[in-house]
Order: C-alpha cells, then structure tokens, then sequence
C-alpha cells in the first residue's frame, strides 16, 4: 500500500491513478493530519509526501513518521518544487529515503519506489551483480546487507548508501576514489574491500563479508577483560598502520566500526566517508553520527587533523571495551563534550579499579588532547600494548599474594571493630 499526500487534489488524483496503473494499491490524503491518521491505522509500505502543504508540512509530518517508523521499515518520499534543492537536502536529513520534483515524471518516481520497497523488504533483489540475501547492519551511512556476487557465487558485504549522500556528486567522486584506494588495502585486520559501483542511482560498495558482531554489540553493558581489549586493540594498531601506508585515514574509529570474527580476528570497516559527514553537518541535526563527535579528536571536531585523529580515536575505543562506557558522557551537547576532551583524558580506573596503572596510561596517552603530546607512531603503541600484556606495567589484573594478606587482614581488623561496636557500642 502506497500513501499519496498531497493537498493539491489534481496532482494527488494523478499520482495515485499512475502508481494503481502500474500495479501499485494506493491510498490518498490531502492533509498532514489525515495522513498520520491513516499510517496509525493502515499498513503502509512507502510514503509519497509534498512538502508545502497548509496545516501540518511535509516536514513536520516527516518528523513524526521518523519517530515512529525506521527509514527501512517505512521509506518516505518528498515531492518537492523544481529549483528547491534546500528543500531535498532537509527533507533527507530529516529521513527522507528519496525525492521526486514537481511535475512528476512517473517513470523516475517508479523507479525509486521499486528501489526503496525493495531494500526495504531486503528480499530477494539485486543490486548490480549483486543478490541481497538479508540485511547485517546499519549505521549512520548505509545499510549493509549479505549479498551473493552472481558472478562468482562469492558471499560478499554489500554497503547501500544512502540517497542523502549520493544526491551530492562531489560526494560520490570522493567517496569512489577513497574507495579505489581502499581497495589497495590487504590486511587481516582491515575488512577487504572488493568492488564499488552503481546500479542506477543506487550506489554501493562491495566487501569481505565478516562472520562476527562489532564491538558495540561484543561489549554490551560488560568490559571485556583487559587482556581481550588489549589483543582487540593490538590488532585494530595493525590495521590502523596499514591503512597509513595506503594513505587512507579512517577518521570514524570506533566500536561499531570494528567487527570481531568468530575466530577472533579484528577487522575494521566502514573508512574513508567520517569527514565528509562532518562536513556536511549532519551530526547535529539529525543525531546521526552523534557517536563519531564522542569518538573523534578535539582537532578532528574542528576540521583538522592527520592520522593522530585515528590514533585518539582508538584510545577512546580502548576505553569503552575496558570500561563498556563511552568515554565521555552521551547525553551531553557537542560544545560541552569538545571542552571536556581538552582538558585532561578521562581515567578507565575511576571505572574499574581492577584495570592495571599501566593501561590506564596507555589510554590516557591515545587519548592526549594535544596530539603532539600522543603517541606519534604505531610502533611505539604496539610496544607499549605488548608490555601491558606481558604485565610489566605497574599494577595487575589480578591481586598478587601481597595483596591478597593485606585484603584480608583488614577485613579481619574491620569485622572486630564492627564486633566491638556491637558488643560495647
Ligand atoms: N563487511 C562486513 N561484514 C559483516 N558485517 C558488516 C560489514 N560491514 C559492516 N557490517 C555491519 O554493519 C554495520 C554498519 O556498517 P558500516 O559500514 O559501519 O555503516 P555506517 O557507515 O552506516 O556506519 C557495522 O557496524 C557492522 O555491524
Ligand atoms: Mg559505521
């Protein structure tokens, strides 16, 4: 079922008249109102909306579709004046899936409805030589989906990018040259990248497909154990100074951007598309990315930055695997979190006593406001892993024999205090 809204009746009548020829059951509004009204009550699978209406405007009514229904589950799209490119960009940071401009040219609106059904029932559609078999993930960039390369029958990722994006062709430009050189890119700990290209106006990027969770959904609400995060972390080091020998800086390290395979390996996805998001400002407004400004550097958030950005990045991912908090607080505006990442780096043992002195160090110095005061090479942070690991850092995981006599004598001493009071008090 197709909702038309459109307080214009002429073009209300045509577009739905045009979309039931074409084999689609349409349904009709001619006010805001009325169509939230119908989406409470009907099953609707896309949603064909004006954006100048009196009353309740495309916008606004978009806003509440998205505070109910996922892009995904319900994909929108605006009917916008010709000449109003101001209008389409808002309307897909706001969850627009797509656009159409007034008149209506019935073969391109078809086609981008057939496009968003079908990513949306994830079913058995194709993008380029691509089968999609189910859909994997999704972030603030893309959905991803297992897909079957039909040529050679190979199990692939298949990264859709969003139309917010797309819609942009400088966009487009850099994201295909970013991904060329990605693709020189062979590393264990780097997710392999295959193919990129375009069916259409749907563009896509093909890659290894990694059998695993990312680390987000690995640590949940329980740190992982110190010598876990520090073996994760060692690898995401690996991986992160191969893609500087190819000139590729991530800028979007963090946990939901590194997938850890059943068998352990570490692989970082998703590089190379962080900056122009920032630039394109879609943090703020729409929440999206809202993680990356936890996770990136106080230089990156002003539009700077060079490799260290990476290296901060993935002291604050060291953080949250040992800790399972996000290192700064994520209810706070961007301005408070960017003043609080000048000053001194949050300690992981204000978390967790039981993580040793020494790792609390090396995070702190992945995480040195000033990026001349961090790190500067990836050997030097692999070492320093290293020593962690081999517990010649001060302080243990575990308690020593020491500790363990002194923890008990002073439990012992307590409890006869506590006896004594009892007795006497
Ligand atoms: N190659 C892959 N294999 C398996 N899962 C993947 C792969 N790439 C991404 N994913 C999953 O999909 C999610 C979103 O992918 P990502 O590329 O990070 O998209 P976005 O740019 O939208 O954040 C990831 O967090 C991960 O869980
Ligand atoms: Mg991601």
């Amino acid at each position: 079922m197709v909702l038309v809204v459109d307080d214009d009746a002429a073009i209300r009548t045509l577009v739905a008249r045009r979309l039931e020829h074409a084999g689609y059951r349409t349904m009709v509004a001619d006010n805001g109102d009325k169509a939230l009204a119908t989406l409470k009550q009907e099953i609707v699978d896309l949603v064909v909306l004006d954006v100048m209406m009196p009353g309740l405007d495309g916008y606004q009514v978009l806003e509440q579709v998205r505070a109910r229904h996922t892009s995904t589950s319900l994909p929108v799209i605006m009917l916008t004046a010709r000449d109003k490119g101001d209008d389409v960009v808002r309307a897909l940071r706001l969850g627009a899936n797509d656009y159409a401009i007034k008149p209506v040219d019935f073969a391109v609106l078809l086609k981008r409805m057939q496009v968003h059904l079908a990513l949306r029932g994830g079913r058995s559609h194709s993008v380029g030589a691509y089968r999609l078999s189910k859909r994997i993930g999704a972030g603030g960039m893309g959905v991803v989906y297992a897909a079957v390369d039909t040529r050679t029958d190979r199990h692939v990722a298949l990264k859709v990018l969003p139309r917010s994006l797309t819609i942009d062709e400088s966009y487009v430009r850099r994201f295909m040259r970013e991904a060329a050189l990605a693709e020189r890119v062979d590393h264990p700990n780097v997710v392999r990248l295959l193919d990129a290209g375009h069916d259409g106006e749907t563009y896509y990027i093909a890659m290894e497909l990694v059998e695993g969770k990312n680390l987000g959904e690995l640590v949940v609400s329980t740190p992982l154990p110190v010598r876990k995060a520090l073996a994760i972390a060692l690898q995401m080091v690996a991986g992160l100074s191969s893609l500087k020998a190819a000139g590729v800086l991530h800028r979007d390290i963090k946990p939901e951007n590194v997938i850890v395979s059943q068998t352990g390996v570490a692989k970082i996805t998703d590089f190379g598309i962080a900056r122009d998001a920032v630039a394109a400002g879609r943090m703020t407004e729409s929440g999206v990315g809202v993680g990356s400004v936890m996770y990136a550097s106080p230089e990156q958030i002003q539009g700077r930055g060079d490799y260290r950005s990476d290296l901060y990045s993935l002291g604050c991912t060291l953080f949250f695997m040992l800790t399972a908090k996000d290192p700064f607080p994520t209810d706070q505006p961007v301005a408070t979190v960017f003043e609080r990442k000048g000053q001194r780096p949050p300690k992981v043992r204000a978390l967790l006593r039981t993580i040793p002195v020494a790792v609390e160090q090396l995070v702190a110095r992945l995480m040195e406001p000033d990026p001349d005061r961090r790190f500067q090479r990836y050997e030097d942070i692999a070492a320093e892993i290293r020593a962690c690991e081999g517990g010649k850092g001060k302080g243990h995981g575990m308690p020593s024999a020491a500790h363990l006599v002194a923890i008990g004598a002073t439990v012992g001493a307590l409890s006869l205090l506590l006896w004594l009071l009892f007795r006497y008090g």
